[in-house]
């Protein structure tokens, strides 16, 4: 009885800390000047790309949010459905753009050293090599029909790290993948500087990706699959307990 009553409270308790929302976000500062990526991505495209983008994507969710809660408190059940797709494109316009800033860094700042260690064991031992990954990641990403995002995401169900892609802003969790790596393809990404050849600059912009923070990222996604299947498996087991133990008292 005990148990029942320490584990009802403990899931209320975290239902309240991860329910509860904040209707504020803000745009991030880059970890670089808007100028530090070039020759790759001009300084230009990466102002705009930035404070003008990026920054309406958090206006425009941090206002979709003020009213989604206000129909909440109305329980007004279809402007609520309405909201979703807002939500969902600048949430998810927010959520990417502040994954790729930190893929990115300048040359001087070990933008395109190559990955070592863990991650890069798993590149090698899933695509062959890390040119060979590149090659599929491009042919995959350039393709994409419209505006949209290519991806190097990690599968905790399968241990695996996949080559996906999103349209639009979907983010990548919403196919069930944990984020690594996100390569920007809308046109506001690289049209001022690449016009419409896409290729040339999915071809370049491996000169500034920063494989240490990916690495950071495939390492913590690890981590978390760890701790996920650790806690699940105790939870079976404590379940188990509970069902034992209320067989004994009956
Ligand atoms: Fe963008």
């Amino acid at each position: 009885m005990i148990s029942r009553f320490t584990s009802t409270n403990l899931l209320r308790g975290a239902v309240r800390y991860y329910g509860s929302t904040s209707t504020s976000y803000t745009l991030p500062d880059l970890p670089y000047d808007y100028k530090a990526l070039e020759p790759v991505i001009a300084g230009e495209i990466m102002e705009i790309h930035h404070k003008k983008h990026h920054q309406a994507y958090v206006t425009n969710l941090n206002a979709s949010l003020e009213k989604y809660a206000a129909a909440e408190s109305a329980k007004d059940v279809a402007a609520m459905i309405g909201l979703q797709s807002a939500i969902k494109f600048n949430g998810g316009g927010h959520v990417n753009h502040s994954i790729f800033w930190t893929n990115l860094a300048p040359k001087n700042a070990q933008g395109g050293v190559s990955p070592s260690g863990p991650l890069a064991d798993a590149i090698n031992q899933q695509f062959g090599s890390l040119e060979k990954f590149i090659e599929k990641f491009n042919a995959q990403t350039v393709a994409i029909q419209g505006s949209g995002w290519g991806w190097l995401g990690y599968d905790k169900a399968n241990s695996k790290l996949v080559i996906s892609s999103c349209a639009n802003q979907d983010p990548l969790s919403t196919i069930g993948l944990t984020p690594l790596l996100g390569i920007d393809v809308w046109e506001h990404a690289y049209y001022l500087q690449y016009k419409n050849a896409r290729a040339d600059y999915l071809k370049n912009i491996w000169q500034i990706v920063n494989w240490s923070n990916v690495a950071e990222r495939y390492s913590k996604a690890k981590r978390l699959k760890h701790i996920h299947d650790k806690i699940a498996f105790n939870l079976v087991n404590l379940l188990y307990s509970i069902h034992w133990m209320d067989n004994r008292i009956e």
